[in-house]
């Protein structure tokens, strides 16, 4: 089997590369990334030589090449993390997101489409989603599930909406086979330093202030990315055709108790008096339009396809922290912007 594999060089792409190149040394992965400021090799230094691991850079936007990708390389499935990721900059410049989430995601499904020709037969195409299509929830104890209406509210999530949308769209009207799962946040290894857990590390680690958007106190439900990869994988290889799934931890926590906590683990990781991290916690200006707290119910997948997460969350920000702490290297490379030239340093004039 050949797969695609789109926005393997970013962070959870990367887990999913890895995954796949190492426990099914028959399958050929090939992964297709832009190298966005997102998009970072380094993440694949012990997978890259695999005889099984491919990589193309190119730009899921540009239909012409996506058709000529795929009729040279005859994919049997798609597996598509392709995207700009991150909430803050959807606002600044939604339509970039457009453009890479919902366009991007049109030239996959049609490229496949005409590729295929109609016969879906041992064909895939498994679109990696996100929970926040499902809009905001209260304070309660309500969760999404997948039966939830989309409620999009950033343009980030009203983009997955759309890009969801024509998946279903392409199973609904040419009877492609398709899946779709939704996940909750994602937090561990190789995650860019903009995100809430690594940025906090970083700036930690060099006596930063830690920002805090608002009070602090909108909920998100953390999951180890490892244990995403591994659902991806379950779904992959056990979903029906047209079939969601929800993939989540069951860890809720309000952001200023996560920082806190995390704030405990660096005092001790980096032997410093206890409470010395927490001084670090700044209020800012709130996000625009942010959403009060998002939950996962994970049943269906659990019941239907026997998935859990692993690891309890704080054991899960333990590992992150000491990998953080361990790859400093990676993290230098990717502040300083020198992860940017590896392509060309690496991979041009191979
Ligand atoms: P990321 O930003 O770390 O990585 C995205 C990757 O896509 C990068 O390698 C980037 O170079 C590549 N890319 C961007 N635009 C491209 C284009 N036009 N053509 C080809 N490649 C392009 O994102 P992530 O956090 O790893 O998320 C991966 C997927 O999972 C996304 O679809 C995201 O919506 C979804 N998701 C993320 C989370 C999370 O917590 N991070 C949770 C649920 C779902
Ligand atoms: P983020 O990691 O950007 O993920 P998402 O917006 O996709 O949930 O943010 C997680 C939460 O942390 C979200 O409620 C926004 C908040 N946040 C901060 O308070 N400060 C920060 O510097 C960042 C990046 C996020």
């Amino acid at each position: 089997m050949k797969i695609l594999i789109t926005g393997g060089a970013g962070f959870i792409g990367s887990h999913v590369v890895r995954r796949f190149v190492n426990t099914y040394p028959n399958y050929e992965i090939v992964n297709l990334d832009k190298l966005t400021y997102a998009g970072n090799l380094e993440n694949l230094l012990d997978v890259e030589k695999s005889a099984n691991y491919k990589f193309v850079k190119g730009d899921i936007v540009d239909a012409a090449f996506i058709q000529n990708l795929f009729d040279k390389e005859n994919f049997d499935a798609v597996i598509h993390l392709a995207a700009e990721s991150h909430v803050d900059r959807s606002i600044s410049n939604p339509i970039e997101f457009v453009m890479t989430n919902v366009v991007g995601t049109c030239n996959l499904l049609n490229a496949a489409k005409t590729s295929w020709k109609g016969d879906y037969d041992k064909k895939r195409f498994y679109h990696v989603s996100t929970d926040e299509v499902y809009g905001t929830l209260g304070e309660g104890t309500e969760m999404f599930t997948e039966e939830t209406s989309y409620d999009p509210h950033s343009p980030y999530s009203a983009s997955k909406a759309s890009s969801d949308h024509f998946v279903r769209a392409y199973y609904d009207t040419y009877g492609m086979d398709c899946v779709i799962s939704n996940c909750s946040n994602n937090y561990g290894s190789f995650h860019f330093p903009e995100k809430l857990i690594p940025l906090s590390i970083h700036n930690i680690k060099q006596n930063k202030a830690i920002p805090i958007y608002g009070k602090g106190e909108n909920i998100r439900d953390w999951l180890w990315v490892e244990d995403h990869a591994r659902a991806i994988d379950v779904i992959f290889h056990k979903a029906k055709s047209g079939e969601t799934y929800n993939i989540g931890g069951h860890n809720e926590w309000t952001n200023i108790d996560l920082i806190r906590t995390l704030c405990k683990v660096m005092d001790k990781k980096l032997n410093r008096e206890e409470g010395t991290s927490e001084k670090l916690i700044t209020y800012v200006t709130d996000r625009a339009g942010h959403d009060l707290r998002y939950a996962i119910d994970a049943k269906k997948l659990k019941n239907e396809l026997g998935w859990e997460p692993s690891l309890q969350f704080e054991e899960g920000l333990e590992k992150t922290v000491d990998w953080y702490l361990a790859n400093e290297t990676w993290l230098n490379n990717v502040t300083s912007g020198n992860y940017q030239h590896y392509y060309e340093e690496q991979y041009q004039n191979r």
